[in-house]
């Protein structure tokens, strides 16, 4: 088998550098690169593998507490030879990794701001079936029962649709405003195209003072965006349907993002509006957290009687008002947290814009048109906002924490292949109960990296409580659509690894330096103002953020 060095040529357009740096899997080689904004880069990039044996942890690295050092022990690189040795260029210099290297150069500060970007371990990176060629930190045994729990998994996707392959998705359904016509000539879609034009043709922001551009896919048109948004949006939210399952929100637990969401929405006078013609947005304001607990019975495995209960409400409001026939729904919304929203609202309501906790590309979520909504567990109603905050990233001496029930067929190979293996790995099922989850929440505060893996469904809370406690997200749930993911740049705040690759998960980590980590770590602390909630909503937070997404992919999905 093949011992790796990846060489990424980086290509700049404004020359300043990007860069790289690399190390296997094997004898650790590591990469990291930086990114000027704007800059095009990784034209080329080659892996090749070489031998490593399946026992032997070739990969030491510690990570020191306090001083969150990262030692790469790289002192066995026997089998590299000096031309192999150059990974890639620093500053259009060869940059070397062997026994004679200084590995501390490597991890040097950087002369720029990087823009983390983590989909280059998408794909060429890993052999092909990772998992199976995974020798890392694993012996045979146990990497050979991950493997059978990823193979016999039914529930596995079966095609995997990459962060880059979604970002191509999104931008193809957005498309451009050249020769769209509005549905109608009404007021409100000639507003609607007109919002569209000057969305696009926003005024170009090199640096806002509130606003931190690298977190953004587009910080102008976004501002633009909220801009118009605030100026202009009217939503009517329908009267009808009885309570619990309309108009009531559940404002803790799990599912309590369509609670915030519902209760924000109707209590807020700045965008809705009493007279429908006046709309741009219909609200239908259910919970689907309530309609599972009142109507589904209790081990019946029947959802049909939930699906045709939201049918029937279409009707009542398609017969009642002129709004739904008008646009077959199109102009609709709902927001929804159960695991089961996607099925509740198949059918007509797949016209709506849907926002959903379980944002799966396999259970037919759109990209550009659905909204992915952030899961947020909410544990004080009172105050949503009690114990936010976390270490600073000295003070993280643990490299990356989970712990959680092991449904699914992720978490179980996340814990065969990672639990108890290093001691700056917490990787654990559930945790002992403690009042309040302290020791959850001491743990997420002290990591610097929080593994959010997919559970029965793609979505997870630890992706907001993570972002909460300051702590980089690392995503590993194929298919899974990022919350906001209109507006964010995801890659530049959190790590994205493919199942298959979980055996890799150290390498990735231990790979991004220290200058990265803190970038990132810093990102994190700004991006997180959008993921919170108020009990008085306020500007960019998650009711807003939210908002503007739906409304954003109003403006924006063609087809
Ligand atoms: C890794 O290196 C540390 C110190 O650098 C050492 O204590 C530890 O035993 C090493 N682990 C392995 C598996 O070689
Ligand atoms: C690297 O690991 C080797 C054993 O694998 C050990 O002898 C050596 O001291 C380590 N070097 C450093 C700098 O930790
Ligand atoms: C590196 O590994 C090879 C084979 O695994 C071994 O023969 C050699 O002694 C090791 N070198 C060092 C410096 O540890
Ligand atoms: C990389 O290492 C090789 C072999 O040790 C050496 O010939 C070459 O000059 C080094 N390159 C750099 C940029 O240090
Ligand atoms: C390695 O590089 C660092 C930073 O460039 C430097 O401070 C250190 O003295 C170097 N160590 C060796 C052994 O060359
Ligand atoms: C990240 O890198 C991939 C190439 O591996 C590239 O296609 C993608 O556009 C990059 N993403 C960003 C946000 O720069
Ligand atoms: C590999 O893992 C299995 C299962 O945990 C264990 O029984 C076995 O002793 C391990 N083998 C080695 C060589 O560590
Ligand atoms: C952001 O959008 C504006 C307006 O469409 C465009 O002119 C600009 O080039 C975009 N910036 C980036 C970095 O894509
Ligand atoms: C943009 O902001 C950064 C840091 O916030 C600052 O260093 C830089 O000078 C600003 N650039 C401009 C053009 O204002
Ligand atoms: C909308 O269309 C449905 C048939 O799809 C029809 O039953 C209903 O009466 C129409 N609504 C109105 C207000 O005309
Ligand atoms: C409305 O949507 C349904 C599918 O939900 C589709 O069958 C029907 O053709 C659409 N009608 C119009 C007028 O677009």
């Amino acid at each position: 088998m093949d011992l790796g060095i990846f060489r990424y040529l980086c290509q700049a357009e404004t020359r300043r550098l990007v860069s790289l740096l690399g190390v296997t899997i094997a004898l650790i080689l590591v990469l990291q690169f930086y990114e000027l904004p704007n800059s095009e880069f990784l034209s080329s990039l080659t892996a090749k593998i070489k031998s490593f044996t399946m026992d032997t942890p070739l990969v030491n690295s510690t990570m020191e507490t306090h001083n969150v050092n990262v030692n790469f022990n790289a002192s066995n690189s026997s089998s590299i030879s000096p031309q192999e040795s150059s990974l890639g260029s620093v500053d259009g210099k060869d940059v070397n990794l062997t026994s004679q290297g200084n590995q501390s150069s490597l991890l040097a500060p950087q002369p720029m701001v990087p823009l983390p970007n983590t989909s280059f371990f998408d794909s060429k990176v890993f052999p092909k079936d990772g998992i199976l060629s995974s020798l890392l930190s694993s012996n045979a045994t146990i990497v050979k029962d991950a493997s059978a729990i990823w193979k016999n998994s039914k529930r596995r996707p079966s095609k995997v649709v990459s962060i880059s392959e979604m970002n191509l998705i999104l931008q193809h359904s957005h498309g451009s405003s050249q020769g769209a016509k509005p549905a109608s000539s009404s007021a409100v879609n000639v507003e609607i195209l007109n919002a569209k034009s000057e969305i696009e043709n926003a005024p170009i922001i090199m640096n806002d003072s509130r606003l931190y551009s690298p977190l953004y896919r587009n910080v102008s048109m976004f501002r633009r965006s909220y801009e118009l948004m605030e100026k202009m949006l009217k939503v009517f939210v329908y009267p009808d349907g009885d309570t619990p399952i309309f108009h009531e929100p559940l404002l803790e637990g799990i599912y309590a993002s369509e609670g915030w969401f519902m209760k924000s929405m109707e209590g807020n006078k700045q965008f809705t509006t009493r007279d429908p013609e006046k709309a741009h947005l219909f609200y239908i304001p259910f919970s689907s957290r309530l309609l599972q607990l009142t109507l589904y019975v209790r081990n019946s495995h029947k959802r049909s009687n939930l699906i045709e209960y939201m049918k029937n409400y279409v009707d009542v409001i398609a017969g009642k008002y002129p709004f739904w026939n008008r646009t077959n729904g199109t102009d609709h919304f709902v927001v929804a947290c159960h695991d089961w929203a996607p099925a509740e609202t198949r059918g007509r309501m797949l016209n709506c814009i849907r926002a959903l906790c379980n944002a799966d590309t396999e259970v037919g979520f759109k990209i550009g048109k659905d909204v992915s909504l952030p899961e947020t567990y909410v544990r004080s109603v009172e105050n949503p906002l009690k114990n936010i905050g976390g270490n600073p990233p000295s003070q993280r001496p643990i490299l990356a924490f989970f712990a959680g029930g092991l449904h699914g067929y992720v978490r179980p190979m996340l814990i065969k292949l990672w639990e108890n293996k290093e001691p700056d790995m917490k990787i654990s099922g559930p945790l002992p109960h403690v009042r309040g989850n302290k020791n959850y929440i001491e743990l997420m505060k002290s990591s610097r990296f929080c593994i959010c893996a997919r559970g029965h469904e793609v979505n997870s809370p630890r992706v907001v409580e993570a972002i909460f406690h300051e702590c980089v997200p690392v995503i590993i749930s194929d298919n899974f659509i990022p919350p906001l993911f209109e507006v964010l740049n995801w890659e530049s705040f959190a790590v994205f690894i493919k199942e298959k690759h979980i055996a890799y998960l150290r390498d990735v980590l231990v790979s991004i330096s220290e200058e990265r980590y803190l970038e990132m770590h810093k990102r994190v602390k700004m991006v997180q103002e959008h993921f919170l909630w108020h009990h008085e909503p306020v500007k960019y937070d998650l009711f807003h953020m939210l908002l503007h997404s739906i409304w954003y992919n109003r403006v924006f999905y063609t087809s």
